[in-house]
C-alpha cells in the first residue's frame, strides 16, 4: 500500500522547531514513521497557467513531503476566503462570523481541483488516499472526477455543527454531497458525526443506516475516530526539556508562584476572551491569590489578514493589559502574553512548569493541547487540567475539571481550585487521564483509520470508471524525485 496524506499545511519541522496547528504537529511524527507522501502547500504561490504543479519534494523518515505552489489567482479566495471565513466559522458554530463570496467559492473549487490534479502524480496501483480538513471537502470529487477508483478517505479535524447552522454555508449542499465521494470519512466525536448524519438524512434525503450513505459516487462510511498523542514522547520530550533555558528561566522567575498556562493559536473559537476575563475575575473574587499564581497565555498569531482575526488580536491585547494594569504590583505580573510560538520540546517543559493546564475552548474539535499537557506532567507531582466542555478531548479527558467557558464566575471559581487541589487528587485524576491518552494514541489512530477506510473501500466499490488512466509521466522540475525516494512513485 502506497499512502498518501494530504493536508493544506505541512509540517517539516523537527520536535526543535516551533510548529503551528495541532493538525501539522501531530501527523508528522506518524506520517514520517509510516513511509507515506504527505502533500500540502508549501505556502507559497505561482502565478499564470501552470501547465504542471510546482513542488518541493524532500525525504521524510521513509516517505516524502511534497510541497506544492499553490495558484495565485485563487490562494486568497481559498484560504482567508471559503476556508477561514465561510467553514471555519461555520464548523465552530459561529455563523455570525461567516464572510464570503461567490467568487471565494470558486476559487475554494479551483484549489481542490488543482490539488486533485497534482495528485495523479503520486497514485500507483495500490495507492490509497487520505485527506485532512476542511480546506479540501470536495477534494475527493475532484479525484473521483479524474477517474480515480482508489480508497479515499477524509478526516475532520474540527467539529461538525448542527444542520441549520451547516446550512448557513454557501453551497453547503454541494459540497456534503462532493463529500459523499469518499470512502470513509472520519469525525473527532460521535457528536460530529450524528450532525454531519443528520444533515445527509434531512436536507440530502439519503439513507444513512449503520452509518453508512448510497449516492451517486457509491458508498460512504462514517465513523468516528477520535485524534490521540504519542504520551511516551511527550513525556519525554518533557523530562528532556527541564534544562532548556527557556524552561529553567521560567522555573526561576516563578519565585515561589503558582503558574497556569495556555497554549492556543489566537482564534475566536479558543475562547481567550473568556479565559483572560475569568483569571481577572478569580483575582477580584479572591485577592489573597493576588502574588501567588500568575498565568502565563502564549498565543501565537494567527490569520491575521481575516478581520474577525485581526479584531480578537487587539481586544486580546487590550484585555491582558487592562488586566495586568488592575491587579499587577511592582514585582508581580498576573498574565504574560507572549505573541509567539515555542518547539514541541520547549512547550513540553513548559507545560510540565505550570501547575494547571487551561484548555478552554468554546468549540473545539479535539484540542490537543489538553492532551499534551497531561502527558508533560511529571508523574509524583502533576498539575490540574482544565478543560472546557465544548472541546472534543472532553470526551476522553473526563477526569480533568471540566466547565463551561460562557459561565466565567464558575470558570474562576474553577481555576482557584484547580491551584489548590492537594496531590492524592491531582495523582487520581491524572492517572485516570493518563490511562485514557495511552488506550487512544496517535499510532492507533492512524493505522485505525487507514484499516478502516481499505475496510470501507472494499465494501462499497466506487461507482465511477473502473480502470484508472495510465499513470501520467513524473515531470516536475524539482531535484530529482526518483534520486530521493527511488522509483517507488512513477
Ligand atoms: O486543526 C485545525 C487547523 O485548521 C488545521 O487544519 C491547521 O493546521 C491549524 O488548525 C492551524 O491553522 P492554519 O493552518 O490556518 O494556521
Amino acid at each position: 500500500m502506497n499512502l498518501v496524506v494530504v493536508s493544506n499545511r505541512v509540517s517539516r519541522a523537527s520536535a526543535n522547531e516551533p510548529m503551528t496547528g495541532g493538525l501539522a504537529a501531530a501527523l508528522l511524527p506518524v506520517v514520517e514513521k509510516s513511509g507515506a507522501i504527505w502533500v500540502g502547500s508549501s505556502g507559497r504561490v505561482r502565478d499564470g497557467a501552470q501547465k504542471e504543479p510546482f513542488a518541493e519534494i524532500e525525504t521524510l523518515g521513509a516517505g516524502a513531503l511534497a510541497m506544492l505552489d499553490l495558484p495565485a489567482a485563487h490562494y486568497a479566495g481559498y484560504y482567508e476566503g471559503f476556508a477561514n471565513s465561510a467553514l471555519w466559522p461555520a464548523l465552530h458554530s459561529r455563523s455570525d462570523l461567516i464572510r464570503s463570496s461567490h467568487e471565494d467559492y470558486k476559487s475554494y473549487r479551483e484549489v481542490n481541483s488543482f490539488m486533485a490534479r497534482a495528485l495523479l502524480r503520486f497514485r500507483k496501483p495500490d495507492t490509497v488516499f487520505w485527506i485532512q480538513d476542511y480546506h479540501f471537502l470536495a477534494l475527493g470529487a475532484e479525484l473521483r472526477d479524474l477517474g480515480v477508483t482508489h480508497p479515499i478517505g477524509f478526516f475532520l479535524h474540527t467539529p461538525w455543527p448542527t444542520r441549520a447552522i451547516f446550512g448557513g454555508v454557501p453551497n453547503h449542499r454541494e459540497l456534503v454531497e462532493a463529500m459523499l465521494a469518499y470512502d470513509l470519512i472520519g469525525f473527532q466525536t460521535d457528536d460530529d458525526r450524528n450532525n454531519f448524519l443528520s444533515y445527509v438524512e434531512n436536507d440530502l434525503g439519503l439513507d444513512i443506516a449503520g452509518g453508512v450513505v448510497a449516492s451517486r459516487f457509491g458508498m460512504s462510511r462514517c465513523a468516528v475516530f477520535p485524534i490521540g498523542i504519542d504520551p511516551a514522547r511527550f513525556a519525554a520530550h518533557a523530562a528532556k526539556a527541564a534544562s532548556h533555558p527557556d524552561v529553567s528561566r521560567l522555573r526561576r522567575s516563578l519565585n515561589g508562584e503558582k503558574l497556569a498556562i495556555g497554549v492556543d493559536r489566537v482564534d475566536y473559537s479558543k475562547g481567550l476572551v473568556n479565559r483572560l476575563t475569568a483569571f481577572d475575575r478569580m483575582l477580584t473574587l479572591q485577592p489573597q491569590l493576588k502574588r501567588t499564581v500568575s498565568l502565563l497565555q502564549i498565543a501565537t498569531l494567527s490569520r491575521g489578514t481575516i478581520e474577525a482575526y485581526g479584531d480578537l488580536q487587539n481586544q486580546l491585547a487590550k484585555l491582558v493589559s487592562d488586566i495586568n494594569g488592575r491587579h499587577g504590583e511592582v514585582d508581580w505580573t498576573p498574565i504574560r502574553y507572549l505573541n509567539k510560538g515555542f518547539s514541541q520540546t520547549v512547550l513540553a517543559g513548559l507545560y510540565r512548569t505550570a501547575h494547571v493546564g487551561l484548555v478552554t475552548p468554546l468549540n473545539d474539535g479535539m484540542n490537543l493541547v489538553a492532551k499534551e499537557y497531561v502527558a508533560a506532567q511529571n508523574p509524583v507531582d502533576p498539575g490540574v487540567l482544565v478543560l472546557s466542555k465544548f472541546a472534543g478531548a472532553a470526551n476522553e479527558l473526563d477526569a480533568a475539571l471540566l466547565v463551561n467557558p460562557h459561565d466565567i464566575d464558575g470558570m474562576a471559581r474553577t481555576i482557584a481550585t484547580a491551584f489548590s487541589m492537594p496531590l492524592p487528587e491531582r495523582r487520581m485524576r491524572w492517572e485516570a487521564m493518563m490511562a485514557r491518552l495511552r488506550a487512544g494514541t496517535i499510532q492507533d489512530w492512524f493505522s485505525d483509520f487507514v484499516e478502516a477506510l481499505q475496510d470501507a473501500h472494499a465494501a462499497g466499490a466506487k461507482a465511477t470508471g473502473d480502470h484508472p488512466p495510465e499513470d501520467p509521466p513524473m515531470v516536475w522540475p524539482t531535484r530529482s524525485f526518483s534520486a530521493i525516494v527511488g522509483n517507488r512513485f512513477h
